[in-house]
């Protein structure tokens, strides 16, 4: 049966690799993206959406605008990770659509609550529109179907400060909400994805096919490889979201562990540090299943072949 998804997200270069893959990937249908602050503004982020959706022919699906601020944190976006715009060298057209009217975080609430059961979250971003949503109605803990986020550093170090990973950085109060919310949650830390280094090669092995699809993520991923190159010392560049979204179909790519996991909300060198307590000290129950183990050879091959398969459909 095909999941029904919503991607929670601030494109962002994975973010948009984590798009294509929705799009390419029969076993579920995107219901729509909510739009959040992080690697760019909210208003940037939802410029993107569009283009991407509109470079893979899907402009039917909803994008809405969201929280363009953390909820108790200064701003935070990465322009050295992903580009002034989000998207590193690549330049799509600006959108023929625009995003539909309202809040994203109104649209969270009503999608999820007019499908009780029925829909996934993806949150590829920080937590904002998450945590607000959770204020706004609390009843969408017992109606979602489950949420898989990408953020945190469990066991590895972080990477925006020494001990906290981007997401979760940009917006700790969020994701201490979202944390201890109740909800279904599956947290896909650096951990695993730090595993998922996408290289030349694998960019080159989608030359030549149709659409426009292989040249976006050719310039997209080359500015990202040069940051992952300069400031982390790997050569090619971490696509962290689209395992994520890979895992709410194929989550055999993954081993978990259900851990009582926290946040560091104290301020301080480890603002925003996510850690998991492995050996029972708080005494406290599981709240997430955590990715603590993943092949990643498997995966990359997953994301080449579904990217290879939707230029084809996109370009004939
Ligand atoms: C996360 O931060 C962002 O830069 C990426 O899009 C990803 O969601 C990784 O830490
Ligand atoms: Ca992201």
């Amino acid at each position: 049966m095909t999941k029904r998804i919503l991607i929670d997200t601030d494109p962002g270069i994975d973010d948009s690799l984590a798009i294509l893959l929705a799009l390419a990937s029969p076993e579920v249908k995107l219901e729509g993206l909510t739009v959040v602050h992080g690697n760019c503004s909210a208003e940037q982020g939802t410029v993107n959406a569009l283009s991407i959706l509109e470079l893979a022919k899907a402009e039917h699906i909803p994008v809405l605008t969201g929280c363009d601020l953390p909820l108790v944190q200064p701003s935070l976006l990465a322009p050295e990770t992903h580009g002034g715009q989000g998207l590193g060298y690549a330049s799509l057209p600006s959108p023929r659509n625009q995003a539909r009217a309202g809040h994203a975080v109104d649209f969270l609430i009503e999608q999820i609550m007019s499908n009780p059961g029925e829909i996934t979250l993806v949150a590829i971003g920080p937590l904002t529109n998450v945590a607000m949503a959770l204020r706004l109605e609390p009843r969408i803990v017992q109606n979602v179907k489950e949420v898989v986020i990408m953020g945190g550093a469990i066991r590895h170090e972080g990477n925006t400060t020494p001990m906290a990973e981007f997401n979760t950085f940009v917006d700790p109060h969020a994701a201490h909400m979202v944390y201890h919310s109740g909800m279904p949650i599956t947290l896909v830390p650096l951990d695993v994805t730090y595993q998922v280094v996408l290289n030349h090669a694998d960019v080159d092995r989608l030359k030549g096919l149709p659409s426009g699809i292989p040249q976006f993520i050719e310039d997209a991923t080359r500015f990202y490889m040069e940051f992952h190159d300069e400031y982390q010392q790997i050569d090619g560049c971490v696509i962290n979201d689209p395992l994520a979204l890979a895992l709410t179909f194929a989550p055999e790519l993954c081993n978990y562990e259900e851990q009582y996991v926290d946040v560091d909300i104290n301020g301080g060198v480890s603002m925003g540090n996510t850690f998991a307590d492995f050996y029972k000290a708080l005494n406290q129950p599981a709240n997430m299943k955590v990715a603590l183990g993943i092949r990643p050879r498997q995966f990359l091959d997953l994301f080449l072949e579904r990217m290879e398969q939707l230029s084809k459909r996109v370009g004939s």
